[in-house]
C-alpha cells in the first residue's frame, strides 16, 4: 500500500524496539507513504533493541528520549524541528511496560511503587509527550497523535493487570488533551485499540498466547496484524481524517463487537461432550 499520502510531512515515531513492533512497521509504512521521520526510544532500548537498523531502513535519526522524562521530551521536539527544518506533523506514541506483569506480581498483590511506573511510562508519558509538544509549539495545525490501546481499558482481562488501568488512563488523556490542542492548534489526539500483537510487549503478558488465539477465534476478520495497524495509522496522520479526533478508535478485525462466535460455542460443546 504505497500511496504518498503523507508526502511533506514530518513524524516522530517513539517505540520501536525490533522489527515485531508496531512501531517499526508504523515507521516503514510512514516512509513509505512519503514521510520523514526520526525515532526514539528510551536509552537503555536504544542499546538493547535494533533502532539504528530501521534508522537506515528509513533514512532517519535517532534521537533518544525516556517518556517519563520531560527534559528528555523538550529536547526530543527542539532537536526535531532542527532536523525538519521547521514544525511536525504527526507523532506515534508506541510505548508500555508494567513493571507487575514483568515480575509477575497479580493484580490483588500489586507492588504499587511498579503500578505508578506502570502509570508514567505506559499513560502519563502521553500527557508528557503532548505538554512538550504544545510547550514547543512543535505541532502544525491540523498535525495528528496516535498512540496505543488495548481493549482491556473497557473490558477486564486478568493477564493484562495494572496495564488496563493504564490504557484506560491512556484514552483518557486522549480525550482530555485532544480536546484542549482541538481548540488551541486543531491537533488532533487519538488511540487506536489493536487487537493482540505478536511482540516483545505483548508477548509478556501472562497467558498472552491463549488470549491471542480466543481473540482470533472471536474476531470476525481475524487479528489485525502489526502491519494493518501501521496502515490504519498511516490513514490518522494523513489530510483523510482531519475532522477525528479525541476518539479510541477499535482495530481489531470486529472482537470488540462480537458477543460469542460459533467457533467457540463449537470448542466448548465438543470439550463438553
Ligand atoms: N502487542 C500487543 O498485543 C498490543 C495490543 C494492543 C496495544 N499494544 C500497545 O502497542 C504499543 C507498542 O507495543 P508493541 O506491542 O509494539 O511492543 P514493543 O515491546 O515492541 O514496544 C513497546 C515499546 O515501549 C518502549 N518503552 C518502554 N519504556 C519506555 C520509556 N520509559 N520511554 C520510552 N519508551 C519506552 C520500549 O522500548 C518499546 O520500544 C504499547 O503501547 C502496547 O501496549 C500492544
Amino acid at each position: 500500500m504505497e500511496h504518498q499520502i503523507l508526502k511533506g510531512k514530518k513524524g516522530i515515531i517513539f517505540g520501536a524496539l525490533d522489527e515485531r513492533s508496531i512501531a517499526w512497521k508504523t515507521a516503514l509504512a510512514a516512509h513509505a507513504a512519503g514521510a520523514e521521520i526520526v525515532l526514539s526510544n528510551a536509552p537503555i532500548a536504544l542499546r538493547m533493541g535494533k533502532i539504528n537498523e530501521l534508522a537506515t531502513l528509513c533514512n532517519a535519526q535517532v534521537i533518544p528520549a525516556d517518556a517519563t522524562s520531560t527534559s528528555d521530551l523538550d529536547n526530543l521536539m527542539t532537536k526535531s524541528m532542527e532536523i525538519f527544518g521547521g514544525k511536525i506533523d504527526f507523532i506515534l506514541h508506541s510505548i508500555g511496560m508494567s513493571p507487575n506483569v514483568r515480575k509477575n506480581i497479580s493484580y490483588t498483590n500489586t507492588n504499587y511503587e511498579n503500578f505508578l511506573k506502570t502509570l508514567d511510562i505506559s499513560a502519563l508519558s502521553l500527557h508528557r509527550v503532548l505538554q512538550s509538544a504544545m510547550k514547543a509549539d512543535a505541532l502544525n495545525e491540523w498535525g495528528s497523535v496516535v498512540a496505543l490501546s488495548y481493549i482491556a481499558a473497557q473490558r477486564t482481562f486478568p493477564g493484562y493487570n495494572d496495564m488496563g488501568d493504564a490504557k484506560a488512563l491512556l484514552e483518557g488523556i486522549t480525550r482530555s488533551f485532544g480536546y484542549h490542542y482541538g481548540f488551541a492548534k486543531k491537533v488532533r489526539v487519538n488511540t487506536i485499540s489493536q487487537s493482540p500483537t505478536v511482540t516483545s510487549a505483548g508477548s509478556g503478558v501472562a497467558g498472552f498466547d491463549v488470549f491471542y488465539e480466543y481473540a482470533e477465534k472471536m474476531s470476525p476478520l481475524g487479528n489485525a496484524s502489526a502491519e494493518d495497524c501501521a496502515n490504519y495509522t498511516i490513514m490518522l496522520f494523513s489530510d483523510y481524517t482531519r475532522m477525528v479526533t479525541m476518539q479510541n478508535l477499535f482495530h481489531d478485525g470486529g472482537f470488540s463487537f462480537t458477543g460469542v462466535s460459533t467457533s467457540i460455542v463449537e470448542e466448548i460443546m465438543k470439550n463438553n461432550s
